[in-house]
Order: C-alpha cells, then sequence, then structure tokens
C-alpha cells in the first residue's frame, strides 16, 4: 500500500531533551502498548526494560504524523529489536499480542491494584503478591501491617486513583497559595509537574516554593504543614529531605543543606469543587461525602537553586532522565534538581532560569509544555 517514492520518513535526536514532545500524540495505538509493557517492565523491577520501552514510546510520540509502515521507522534512534517486534505486531494485526497478555495476566492485574494504593511500590506489592493477596479485599482480610502511608492509601484508594482535574488543582493551588502568604509573607508558589506542562489532569497536584531572599525559606515546610494541618486540610502527610537520585547522581547539592526539610508528600482533604450530582455511586441514606482525597506534592527551594528544582520537578520524569544522562553522557556534568556540576572545570554552575540550565547544557530552550516524553 505504501508508494515508495512518497515514503514519509522521519527523523528525530536522539535524546528526549533535544525534542519537542507535546500532548498531542499521533501514534497512540503504539505508545500505548509500549508503555503498558514499559510499566509492566517497571513493576517487576526491569529497570532497563522499562526504559528502553519509554524511550521508544517517546520517539513515537515526538513523531509529527502517523507510522503506517515499518518503513518509515527506519534510522529513528531508541527503537530496539522488542520495540520494533511489537510496533510491526501493532501496524500488521492491529494490536500488540505481548500487550495484551501482559494486560489480562493475573500478575499485572494485582501488581496495578496493589502499586495503586499510595505508598506501595513494585518490590511490597511482589512479595504480597507471593503470599497469595492479588486484590485490596484479600489485602484488607490478610494479617499484613501496612505503614502510615500505605494505610491512608487503602483508606482513601477510590479518591486517589481518580484523575485530579484542572478545577480541582486550581482549588488546592489557592489553599497551598494562601498558607504559604499567612506564614511567609512574600514567599513564591509555582505549580510544577504534568499540570505545568499543560496535562488537563493528574495523579497528583505538585507545587515548589520558594523566597526571593535566600535563607528566608528555611524552616517553612513545617510551618505549611501546620498551617494545613490546624485547618484540617490534611489527610495525611510525610515531610522529609529530598534525597531522590541525588545521592546516585554524585555532587549536586551543598552539605549545608542538609538539614532542610524540603519536600511534603501528602494527601489533601479537598472540599467539593466539582458540580455536584455528577458523582456515581450508589444511591443510600447515608450522608453524601462532601469532600475527596487528592494526593499533593510540596517542595521548599531555596531561591539560588529555584531554576533547578523547577526544571526538576516540571517532568516528564523521561525528559529529566534524559536531561541528566545528556548532561552526564554529552556534556560531563552532574544534574540534579539543586544544582548543575560540571566535572571539567570541577565547579558549579549558575542559573536563575530554566533557559540559563538549556544553555549550560548547549541545548535549545524546550517550553514545559513541549516537555511531554
Ligand atoms: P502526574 O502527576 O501523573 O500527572 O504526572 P507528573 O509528571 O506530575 O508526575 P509526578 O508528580 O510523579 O512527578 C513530577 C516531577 O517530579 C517529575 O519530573 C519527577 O521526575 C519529579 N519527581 C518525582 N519525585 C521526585 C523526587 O523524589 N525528587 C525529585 N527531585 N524529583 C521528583
Ligand atoms: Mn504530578
Ligand atoms: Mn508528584
Amino acid at each position: 500500500q505504501v508508494n515508495q517514492a512518497e515514503l514519509l520518513l522521519f527523523s528525530v535526536p536522539a535524546y528526549a531533551c533535544q525534542r519537542r514532545t507535546t500532548l498531542v500524540n499521533h501514534n497512540t495505538a503504539l505508545t500505548d502498548a509500549l508503555s503498558l509493557l514499559a510499566e509492566n517492565a517497571e513493576l517487576s523491577e526491569e529497570e532497563g526494560r522499562g526504559v528502553a520501552f519509554r524511550r521508544a514510546a517517546a520517539v513515537l510520540k515526538a513523531l509529527p504524523s502517523v507510522v503506517t509502515s515499518m518503513a518509515q521507522l527506519e534510522g529513528l534512534p531508541c527503537l530496539g529489536g522488542h520495540s520494533l517486534r511489537v510496533i510491526r505486531d501493532v501496524l500488521e494485526n492491529g494490536a500488540s499480542h505481548e500487550a495484551e497478555t501482559t494486560k489480562q495476566s493475573e500478575r499485572y492485574k494485582a501488581l496495578k491494584v496493589l502499586t495503586g494504593i499510595f505508598g506501595v511500590g513494585a518490590k511490597t506489592a511482589d512479595r504480597w503478591i507471593r503470599e497469595g493477596i492479588h486484590t485490596l479485599q484479600q489485602l484488607r482480610e490478610s494479617a499484613q501491617t501496612l505503614n502510615r502511608a500505605q494505610q491512608a492509601g487503602l483508606d482513601h484508594y477510590d479518591d486517589l486513583n481518580q484523575p485530579v482535574s484542572q478545577t480541582e488543582a486550581d482549588a488546592i493551588g489557592d489553599i497551598v497559595q494562601k498558607a504559604v502568604a499567612c506564614v511567609l509573607p512574600g514567599a513564591q508558589v509555582t505549580l510544577t509537574g504534568g499540570f505545568r506542562r499543560g496535562k488537563d489532569t493528574g495523579h497528583d497536584v505538585d507545587f515548589l516554593i520558594t523566597h526571593p531572599e535566600e535563607g528566608r525559606e528555611v524552616g517553612l515546610m513545617p510551618k505549611i504543614v501546620s498551617w494545613l494541618e490546624s485547618r484540617g486540610f490534611l489527610l495525611y502527610q510525610k515531610t522529609t529531605r529530598n534525597s531522590y537520585l541525588e545521592s546516585m547522581d554524585g555532587p549536586g547539592r551543598p552539605a549545608s543543606n542538609m538539614d532542610r526539610f524540603e519536600r511534603c508528600l501528602s494527601i489533601f482533604k479537598l472540599p467539593d469543587v466539582e458540580p455536584q450530582g455528577t458523582k456515581e455511586g450508589p444511591i443510600s441514606a447515608a450522608p453524601q461525602k462532601r469532600w475527596r482525597a487528592v494526593r499533593v506534592d510540596l517542595v521548599v527551594s531555596p531561591i539560588s537553586q529555584f531554576a533547578f528544582a523547577l526544571l526538576g520537578w516540571t517532568g516528564s520524569k523521561l525528559f529529566e532522565r534524559e536531561l541528566r544522562r545528556w548532561a552526564g553522557h554529552e556534556k560531563a556534568m552532574s544534574l540534579s534538581s539543586h544544582a548543575l556540576h560540571d566535572n571539567t572545570q570541577s565547579r558549579y554552575l549558575r542559573a536563575s532560569s530554566e533557559e540559563e540550565i538549556f544553555a549550560h547544557l548547549s541545548l535549545e530552550y524546550i517550553p514545559p509544555s513541549e516537555r511531554n516524553a
């Protein structure tokens, strides 16, 4: 069917951070199959396979039109043998046999249900499955001890597995804004994560908080948390230092910051903001619940690190991973959500905007709406 003379060939740079990936995806049939296999690999703790599938899916997301033949993929990066077999299957048969089989497997279904509980990762889910626990009911009836996060996750399972809307994200933003203005006037709140990239739903809402005067942000997180807690807005919270990836990425954070609590994983109790009557549910005499649980991530950053934190918390996860890989492999630099270290010059490179960080990395600036790799 494909006329060789009209064959539309695509060309895409190798790193996702070199590409513009909007939310418009012309190849969802292909990327859904690859993403499912990526997720399954991640849930099975096969990180390498997971990343390979994620990279392949990201290349297809960046294409300007629909792929109709294998020949069009000639020369594209990140498409390994396994990913190409999946793509061929979808193009020739309308579906990937492997993806469909995986989706229907008991193990995948159980992993999805159990890791759908906030606080439950692949390791815990795997252990439970090996002990015969495949469903929430079985978990509730088992003698498993749950930690505080997992208990909250189980208590609010349905709410937390329902996507957060932009209206809800805005309402949460207003509450956070108010809390911050009360405990530290002049502090600034910025929406990050998927909503900053323009997504219209999310699994949580992410905020980054700073103050234009360096040092004024010290001790801020506990104050915000107290404000929220005293007004009944928190169903769960855990405040910690942010050590994610920094430990693996080498230098990235000055030791003087080590005592700072800067990250809060929380579950908000959000009073209803969506129009009433749209909710499904059994008709009963029980009073209707007038709130819902929403996952919210808060991060506090000193202004000197703000650009790095903003870049690091905007995502997507693959875009972030690719930025760090580009920095390390192509520029001999270490990028974290605190700093950029030039390993050749043995010094930190300052930046007060995301644009400057891209420039340090010799990358064309990609705005948040085009970081949806
Ligand atoms: P949804 O929430 O599913 O809509 O998508 P999202 O892109 O907002 O994902 P998520 O909220 O999980 O993460 C947002 C960004 O924060 C991503 O770029 C992650 O890489 C980053 N992130 C998540 N957890 C951590 C962490 O512990 N430390 C750091 N530095 N970054 C993190
Ligand atoms: Mn998010
Ligand atoms: Mn988050």
